[in-house]
């Protein structure tokens, strides 16, 4: 019996989500089925009070939170999100369709222990609609990235990759397809990465 030892720590991770929430059900379901060991996620917070991927974490027994920016400014707001994650003990943080750009505060608060999932390849088409960026350029391949978050616009210090092909008569909404299910392996695949290079 290949059994966890009592005293392995597990590993907090908190989601924050603004949307449908695909990539935050990939990381709870690989973690329910072992491809993410030794981890939980504690919590999925929620700028968006309709986010549709608020009721799948609930389905899925998470504790979800709903903090919205209402007019504040964004270091107001991220304190208070920082304040839950931490109150949580949250040691990874994995943006998951989180629309919003990080404060220096909330970045300093988790030092390289922010993620992110971004559908291009990068350093190529950050930003919005990278999907439709890819097709104006004419590029035959594109893909996602997982990477850590920084100061820069979807630039920080990339962790894995996954390329997709471009099709013929490809559509905004086909090669977003394509790449989201690419996306919803990959980010579990670096969610179990970053976990094994801050163990011990
Ligand atoms: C994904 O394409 C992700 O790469 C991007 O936003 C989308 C979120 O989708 N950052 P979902 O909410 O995870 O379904």
């Amino acid at each position: 019996m290949s059994q966890q030892p009592a005293t392995t720590e597990r590993s907090r991770i908190g989601i924050l989500i603004s949307g449908r929430g695909s990539n935050m059900v990939a990381i709870v379901e690989a973690i329910r089925d072992g491809r993410i060991p030794n981890a939980e996620v504690e919590v999925v917070i929620s700028d968006q009070s309709a986010a549709a991927g608020l009721v799948k974490a609930k389905e899925h027994g998470i504790e979800t939170l709903v903090i919205e920016r209402r007019g504040r400014k964004r270091e107001e707001h991220d304190r208070e999100v920082v304040a839950a994650l931490r109150a949580r003990q949250v040691d990874l943080v994995c943006l998951a369709g989180y629309m919003r750009v990080l404060s220096s505060e909330f970045l300093n608060a988790f030092p390289r222990r922010i993620l992110n999932i971004h559908p291009s390849l990068l350093p190529l088409f950050p930003g919005l609609e990278p999907q439709k960026q890819a097709l104006d350029n004419g590029v035959t391949v594109s893909g996602c990235t997982v990477h850590f978050v920084d100061e820069k616009l979807d630039g920080g210090p990339i962790v894995a990759q996954c390329v997709v092909p471009i099709h013929d008569g490809d559509t905004v909404e086909s090669l977003s397809a394509r790449i989201l299910a690419e996306e919803h392996q990959l980010y579990p695949e670096a969610v179990t990465k970053v976990l094994n290079n801050h163990k011990g």
